[in-house]
């Protein structure tokens, strides 16, 4: 079987080399390429597509996100409806997800980065903290492992899901509770897919419902935040803060206000990046599935979008 990765944003080495030790797989192409690509059957795919590529598959079989977010193909209308899209669900991937959003929390629990400003000015000043409360928009593979973990740790948790959840120590609410479950969140952690149900969801409706001097921390996509009403909501101290990670447009642009922001903190989307070694066990698992003509693991409702 023939496949091609195309990742504009990652190396490609690491994946051609944990792939090639199946023999399943007699071909391994990596776009762009002047190969004759013709008896690809598999695709795997981190963003974005180049146009035209589909046309140049006509074996296609499988395709396959090289992360937890689909975004990049169900937006993409040169995907075929007809032909299964897998996403990676990974232990590793809610690990690192969890502990970066406990990392964001932490400090802006314990105000950290106003105590690294103090000492550079070399201030004694012992800012009192207290308890919070935690919601976790998406209940998926990493919100509910995060859910999970925060009530390990102490934190008052609640959770909102499309479906209702049923997850120990955890608030939940479904789609319809969106204003209570919101009502709750001292600090609000979005992990929702984007859909056409969730793009711009963070927007200044939302910001309302929430407590006074929330924190908002998104780990999902830039797709999800109105980002106009976020500033507006930190400069009227609606919000108190805001830990971004994903952005409309990656890199963010040099020019774009949120750089600045000092209510801002901005890391280049690393909450939680796919390791090759143990994706590739599971994208193998699917080969073995694809060859049988059985199902294929994690993959997504093109109906739900997600
Ligand atoms: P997932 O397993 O598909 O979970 C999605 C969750 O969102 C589910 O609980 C789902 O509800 C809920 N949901 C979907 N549509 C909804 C709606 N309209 N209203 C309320 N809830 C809704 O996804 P995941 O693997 O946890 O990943 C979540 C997202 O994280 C990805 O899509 C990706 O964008 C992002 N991500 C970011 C990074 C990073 O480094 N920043 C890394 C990995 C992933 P049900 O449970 O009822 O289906
Ligand atoms: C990263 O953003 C992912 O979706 O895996």
């Amino acid at each position: 079987m023939e496949i091609l990765i195309s990742s504009s944003v990652w190396d490609p080495k690491p994946w051609v080399e944990g792939l090639s030790a199946s023999r399943d797989i007699t071909k391994i192409h990596v776009w762009p390429t002047t190969e004759d690509i013709s008896k690809v059957e598999v695709l795997f795919v981190w963003k974005p597509l180049a146009e035209g590529i589909i046309n140049k598959l006509p074996k296609l079989k499988w395709i396959s996100s090289l992360g937890a977010g689909v975004d990049h193909l169900t937006s993409d209308p040169q995907i075929p409806s007809h032909i299964p899209i897998t996403r990676i669900v990974d232990p590793f991937l809610a690990r690192d997800m969890t502990n970066y959003v406990i990392m964001g929390l932490m400090m802006h629990q314990r105000s950290m980065l106003t105590h690294l400003h103090n000492q550079r000015a070399t201030i004694w000043d012992r800012i009192t903290y207290q308890p919070l409360k935690v919601g976790i928009m998406g209940l998926g593979a990493l919100g509910s492992h995060l859910a999970e973990r925060l009530v390990l740790l102490g934190f008052e948790v609640f959770g909102y899901s499309r479906t209702l959840k049923d997850i120990d120590g955890v608030k939940c609410f479904d789609a319809t509770q969106n204003e209570e479950f919101l009502n709750h969140a001292e600090v609000l952690v979005n992990l929702l897919p984007v859909t056409p149900q969730t793009e711009s969801i963070l927007n200044a409706n939302l910001f309302r419902k929430m407590p006074e001097q929330s924190y908002l921390i998104n780990v999902a996509r830039g797709n999800h935040l109105v980002e106009k009403d976020l500033v507006e909501a930190l400069n009227s101290g609606r919000l108190s803060g805001a830990l971004l990670d994903v952005f409309k447009e990656e890199p963010l642009p040099t020019d774009n206000p949120l750089w600045q922001h000092e209510k801002v903190t901005i890391t280049p989307h690393v909450a939680s990046v796919t390791t090759p070694e143990s994706a590739i066990k599971l994208l193998l698992i699917n080969f073995e599935l694809l060859n049988n003509n059985q199902k294929l693991l994690h993959q997504i409702d093109l109906e739900q979008g997600y």
